[in-house]
């Protein structure tokens, strides 16, 4: 057991200039420029709003993409600080120009109780992501109390996530921090049996170690996406034109093993969907057996996804993480939404896994109907495979 990780409600945090984390690296369209799915600033909102009604004076820190320590107006917080204003009881987010310095501090020196501001890309420095010392003590001198919100950053060991909690004496989690490692860890600890996990992405090598500490706790595994296709590879499936990991062969063919001897039932896709390119205007169903040398697999099949859903069924917890197929495009998108609206149908414990399963239940609108939608996917995914996350040991202080 470690210690217990502080507590936002705790902290009476009025008048107080409170340095919030929070992880507001959300997507852009790139055509219109605009905010593509906003779930990481409403996930924020509850800690928000608990911070303003309690009249602290809320100084919000953030990185955006990878920037890569250099300043690059393609990853500015500042549409981010307009969104947020707009979702706010009080309509203003006052957006420092940089997260050090001068104008950061005249933002700060400004900040009412009860409002909120937004300093600029933590990324732009690079001592941000060196975890750098120096950096952390500059970010120190604007706030009196931390609160780490960012979930989806938990596991960086970076100089705002992990240097910087520990230079305050007053520090918490804040409640979306808190409900998503309530949600996972209830999954990694003791889950709800029978326990299914879905799975699906383009890479067995990306899940390697979630795959191995699932296969530990699952009754049922059941795969998807390219990374199926490995599987199906080291089933001796030829796989045409499929994206296949030869290097991975040898290692899906050891976690078939290694299930079979757990007693976890593995699922691999009976059809696909099958085309030529990845930008055919339209699939073809096959079975896994049948897929023509010149054919990818970009989707589950119809009979697989019944099959998924089956084994689902009855299941008292439902762990996803990635989809099933190229689902950002239509015709191979099918298979992603079928289990996404089957889970949605499910009286059971469903919690999903952020990334790109995240977004195809927020495309779905079903994200209320899941009983966790994680806002993390590498923290997530490290949460599930039980490594310790360096900005949760910041807070608690452990290491
Ligand atoms: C994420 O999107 O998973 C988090 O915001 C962390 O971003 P990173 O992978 O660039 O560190």
């Amino acid at each position: 057991m470690g210690n217990a990780l502080p507590q936002l409600r705790d902290l009476d945090v009025r008048g107080k200039r409170v340095l919030l984390r929070a992880d507001f690296n959300v997507p852009f369209d790139k055509s219109t420029g605009t905010i593509s799915d906003d779930s990481r600033i409403r996930a924020t909102l509850p800690t928000l709003e608990h911070l303003i009604h309690s009249e602290a004076r809320v100084v919000v820190i953030s990185h955006l993409g990878r920037p890569k320590g250099a300043v690059n107006p393609a990853y500015s917080l500042e549409p981010v600080a307009a969104y947020l204003a707009n979702l706010l009881p009080t309509g203003e987010v006052a957006f420092g120009e940089s997260c050090l310095g001068e104008s950061a501090q005249v933002v700060l020196d400004h900040l009412r109780p009860g409002s909120v501001a937004l300093l600029e890309n933590l990324r732009f420095f690079p001592g941000e992501e060196a975890n750098d010392a120096a950096f952390a003590q500059e970010l120190r001198a604007f706030g009196d109390i931390y609160v780490n919100d960012a979930f989806g950053a938990v596991h960086r060991a970076h100089a705002s996530v992990h240097a910087l909690p520990k230079l305050f004496r007053e520090r918490a989690a804040g409640f979306l921090l808190e409900k998503e490692l309530s949600s996972l860890k209830r999954l990694r600890d003791e889950p709800p049996r029978p326990f299914v996990a879905i799975l699906g992405g383009a890479k067995v090598s990306d899940k390697v170690e979630v795959i191995e500490a699932l296969l530990e706790r699952v009754d049922a595994l059941l795969i998807g996406g390219a990374m199926a296709n490995t599987f199906l590879a080291a089933q001796g499936l030829s796989m045409g034109k499929s994206l296949v990991e030869s290097t991975k062969v040898a290692l899906a063919r050891t976690l078939m093993e290694r299930a079979q001897k757990r007693g976890v039932k593995l699922l691999l896709p009976v059809d696909v969907v099958v085309a030529t390119s990845i930008d055919a205007a339209a699939g073809t169903v096959v079975e896994a057996s049948e897929v023509g040398a010149e054919q990818m697999a970009l989707d589950i099949g119809p009979a697989t996804a019944k099959s998924y859903l089956a084994a689902m069924q009855g299941a008292k917890a439902v762990f996803w993480n990635g989809p099933m197929g190229l689902f950002e495009s239509a015709p191979f998108a099918a298979g992603t939404m079928a289990v996404a609206e089957g889970l949605a149908e499910l009286d059971t414990f469903s919690v999903v896994g952020g990334g790109d399963s995240a977004a195809a239940i927020a495309q779905a609108g079903l994200t209320e109907r899941m009983a966790h939608v994680s806002t993390g996917g590498g923290a997530a995914l490290e949460l599930i495979e039980g490594k310790r996350l360096p900005g949760i040991d910041a807070l608690t202080g452990e290491r």
